[in-house]
């Protein structure tokens, strides 16, 4: 595909639908705007655009689809595929001057959203009225409900109460063509019509430009325990993951830290609240919700003695909000300190629940042909790990080249074969696209190139992701 450049005279064209302070093209904001948390990669785009209404969007949309000029929307640039990286150049459209909260319906347990609006601001923001969003990524302190809608985000709460996408009941999205459109309607169930919504949810903003989100609420659940159970072995770890569920509980968090993610973590936040005894090789963090504290505790108390057959250490019983949280911090941080301790690359990887023994095993013994460590942690309960791969002894032309992609393929290639598929919650973006040809056969991945084709025919939206 080839794009135009923005000339002059479209410049002031832009400068004209939002305001001058509001298009910014000096090296600086190029810099800031052209990367966001994958790897470290930098695409520099001509001009940042901050508009502030749909119909500014529209009219920008408009003159891009005539000019040919390709349009990156951008939440808070969090995102660890890449779908924010403007890889053609051409316009990012941040969305940050969409921060407001519409409306929280406390009568229908609803809200509208915009996009801008940070997730955890949400989040409590609802949780002061008794109200619960539940779906809350590692980076909830700073990423955008937008972005989160883009790539159908998850977190560790999803186990139990489901995705982003399940708590998105219509969209108001701004079509390539500058046209307005809401995708359903504000309900509970809608069985008319195709589901645009849920096809906007997770397109990563290559389909249209998401203005408004009314999402659904709950409430929000009182009480809630935490442990952390420690394992001799990694592959018991994961075995237990799916016996708690089939013995009858559901968890509202079950994340697994390998032993390097918590080690690393540990030192990275300065923390004291884990001793990390030597023998030990991995960790369930498990945390029941519900409103009925007694029940809980018997509940937990099961689960720990359900665990108890396997090999391990003491289990620490979270027993303050202070060491809630302190046990959280770990979690949540250990993309961060994993990335700051050694140069990675992060896979995504989700398969059925109890298969994922079967591709932890797997992923050791490629790394081992490969001679590359991994450090895994994630989503256990939802059977969706997230492995970083660590350079270590790789050489740059191994690590940039052919050599590790023919890993990762191997790493996706298993995943399939176990039923699952290459991204649970953090999208294909730019850096997984070559690897779609794995999950999807030719017929499956057309249907999908011609569905961007009817709503982007020009393909002016986020060019050079999903699909190249
Ligand atoms: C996490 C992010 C990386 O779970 O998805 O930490
Ligand atoms: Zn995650």
């Amino acid at each position: 595909m080839i794009y135009n450049k923005i000339t002059p005279l479209i410049l002031e064209k832009l400068q004209q639908i939002v305001g001058e302070t509001y298009v910014m093209f000096d090296p600086e904001s190029q810099a800031n705007y052209g990367h966001d948390q994958t790897e470290k990669l930098l695409f520099l785009p001509e001009v940042v655009i901050k508009p502030r209404t749909a119909e500014e969007i529209g009219e920008i949309l408009i003159i891009a689809n005539k000019e040919l000029i390709p349009v990156t929307p951008r939440g808070a640039g969090t995102g660890l595929s890449g779908g924010a990286l403007p890889v053609y150049g051409g316009i990012i459209l941040s969305m940050e001057r969409f921060n407001e909260i519409i409306e929280i319906d406390e009568r229908n347990l609803q809200a509208t959203v915009e996009p801008g609006v940070i997730n955890e601001v949400f989040q409590n923001a609802v949780i002061a009225l008794g109200l619960f969003y539940p779906p809350d990524p590692a980076s909830k302190g700073s990423c955008f409900l937008g972005g989160n809608v883009a790539e159908s985000s998850g977190g560790p709460k999803c186990v139990k109460y489901g995705t982003t996408k399940d708590y998105i009941l219509n969209l108001e999205v701004v079509l390539p063509t500058g046209e307005i459109i809401y995708t359903g309607a504000n309900t509970l169930k809608n069985s008319t019509g195709y589901n645009l919504t849920q096809l906007m949810v997770g397109s990563e903003g290559t389909l249209g430009i998401v203005t408004k989100i009314i999402v659904k609420l709950l409430p929000y659940p009182k009480h809630n325990l935490l442990i952390l159970v420690p394992f001799r072995s990694l592959d018991e770890a994961c075995s237990a993951v799916s016996e708690v569920f089939r013995a009858g509980f559901i968890p509202s968090a079950m994340e697994l830290m390998e032993r390097d993610a918590l080690d690393w973590v540990i030192r990275y936040v300065e923390s004291s609240v884990v001793k990390l005894e030597d023998d030990i090789q991995a960790h369930l963090l498990i945390e029941l919700d519900g409103n009925d504290l007694e029940i809980l505790m018997k509940e937990i108390e099961a689960i720990a003695e359900l665990i108890a057959k396997y090999n391990i250490g003491d289990i620490l019983f979270a027993d303050s909000e202070a060491q809630k949280q302190e046990l959280w911090k770990l979690r949540r941080k250990i993309n961060e300190a994993v990335t700051a301790n050694a140069k990675s690359k992060e896979q995504d990887t989700v398969v059925p629940r109890a298969e994922l023994p079967k591709l932890v095993r797997g992923v050791k013994q490629i790394g081992n042909n490969y001679n590359f460590r991994s450090v895994c942690y994630g989503h256990a309960g939802d059977g969706n790990l997230h492995i970083r791969i660590i350079k270590g002894d790789l050489t740059d032309e191994q690590w940039n080249g052919q050599y590790i992609k023919n890993a990762i393929a191997e790493i996706f290639i298993l995943c399939k074969q176990l039923n699952g598929t290459i991204s649970g919650e953090h999208g294909i973006g730019l850096i997984q696209q070559e690897y779609m040809g794995i999950v999807f056969s030719e017929k499956a991945l057309s249907i999908q190139k011609g569905i961007k084709q009817v709503f982007d025919p020009k393909r002016i939206l986020n060019p050079g992701k999903m699909f190249g």
